[in-house]
């Protein structure tokens, strides 16, 4: 896709905003409650709001919710949630947006939802709904010292695509996303920061969320939360482990839903001036660096392919 193209005589090139972070993601189940209470008491989130059918949860960082958990006939993504700095990037991301050909499904404008904040939202080649979002409401402090074994924020989400080089194309075009890494021509990882990824692409047969990871602190709240995890009788579908992409630690576990969430700790930080990419090659040795996890099971690729999600919920 080119970036540049022109609208009401005038030409947009580059990407349509900054990304800052990830701020949160959004998915939908027919298990959603069930999920929500796994999030809560297991996987240490704390919910910041409730509706009928539907859990915000927060974690220990400073975004309002990092989760929203709501009720659906089937799983599915329901939306993925990046920082701007200012409402006026919203709107200049808005006007970009549509220059380029890609059509608003709401605002720009004040967020009807939980958290508020001023955003725009659009969907992704293959129907992701995707929002860029501003001046969110603030949350209280919550574990300021940092004890606790919980998730800190969403670390990163992996996406199944139909067609990588596509997907790559858009995140890194429209998004001004990064290539980090690749592992083979397999798995793509997008950074909008210094972490090293925030988004992972997979080739696959069908659209879906591969997973979601969660940050934890350090080493020692990463396997203190697995630990809990054990405690709670929920043990990993593979790890622990460090891969070799992004450096970080990997525990991955179904939820209630079905849905594969990821601890995960000490993601490389990239110097944007100094990063070269890489291509690794997917052997045991460069995705399992402590030799721990051993190569995935067929369960934990089974999980991690979910079922077909071709997006659009919104439209029906
Ligand atoms: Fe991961």
């Amino acid at each position: 896709m080119s970036t540049t193209s022109r609208a009401a005589g005038a030409v947009v090139a580059g990407p349509v905003a900054r990304l800052r972070t990830l701020r949160s993601v959004a998915l939908r189940s027919p298990d959603a409650r069930r999920a929500a209470e796994f999030y809560q008491h297991v996987w240490g989130l704390e919910p910041v709001e409730h509706d009928d059918g539907v859990a915000w949860l927060r974690g220990t960082g400073p975004e309002h919710h990092i989760l929203e958990m709501r009720q659906a006939e089937r799983n599915a993504l329901g939306k993925i949630a990046f920082s701007v700095a200012t409402p006026r990037e919203v709107d200049e991301a808005a006007r970009r947006l549509e220059a380029l050909g890609v059509p608003l499904l709401a605002g720009p404008g004040r967020l009807d939802q939980a958290g508020g904040g001023y955003g725009l939202r659009f969907a992704d080649p293959e129907n992701r709904l995707i929002e860029l979002s501003a001046d969110v409401e603030a949350v209280a402090p919550r574990d300021p010292g940092g004890r606790e074994a919980v998730p800190r924020k969403v670390a990163h989400v992996v996406l199944n695509t139909v067609d990588i080089d596509a997907a790559c194309a858009f995140y890194t075009t429209v998004l001004g996303m990064r290539i980090s890494d690749w592992s083979e021509h397999q798995m793509a990882f997008l950074r909008c920061n210094s972490d090293h990824h925030v988004i992972a692409f997979n080739q696959a047969e069908w659209t879906s969320v591969n997973h979601v990871a969660y940050e934890l602190p350090s080493v020692d709240h990463f396997m203190r939360g697995i630990g809990r995890l054990r405690h709670h009788g929920v043990t990993p579908l593979w790890g622990p482990g460090r891969h070799g992409p992004g450096n970080n630690t990997f525990s991955y576990f179904a939820d209630p839903a079905g849905l594969v969430c990821e601890y995960t700790s000490e993601v490389e930080q990239v110097d944007e001036d100094a990063w070269l990419c890489r291509v690794w090659r997917r052997v045991p040795e460069l995705s399992d660096l402590w030799g721990t996890a051993g190569p995935p099971s067929k369960d934990v690729r089974r999980h991690m392919a979910g079922i077909p999600d071709p997006g659009g919920w919104w439209q029906k």
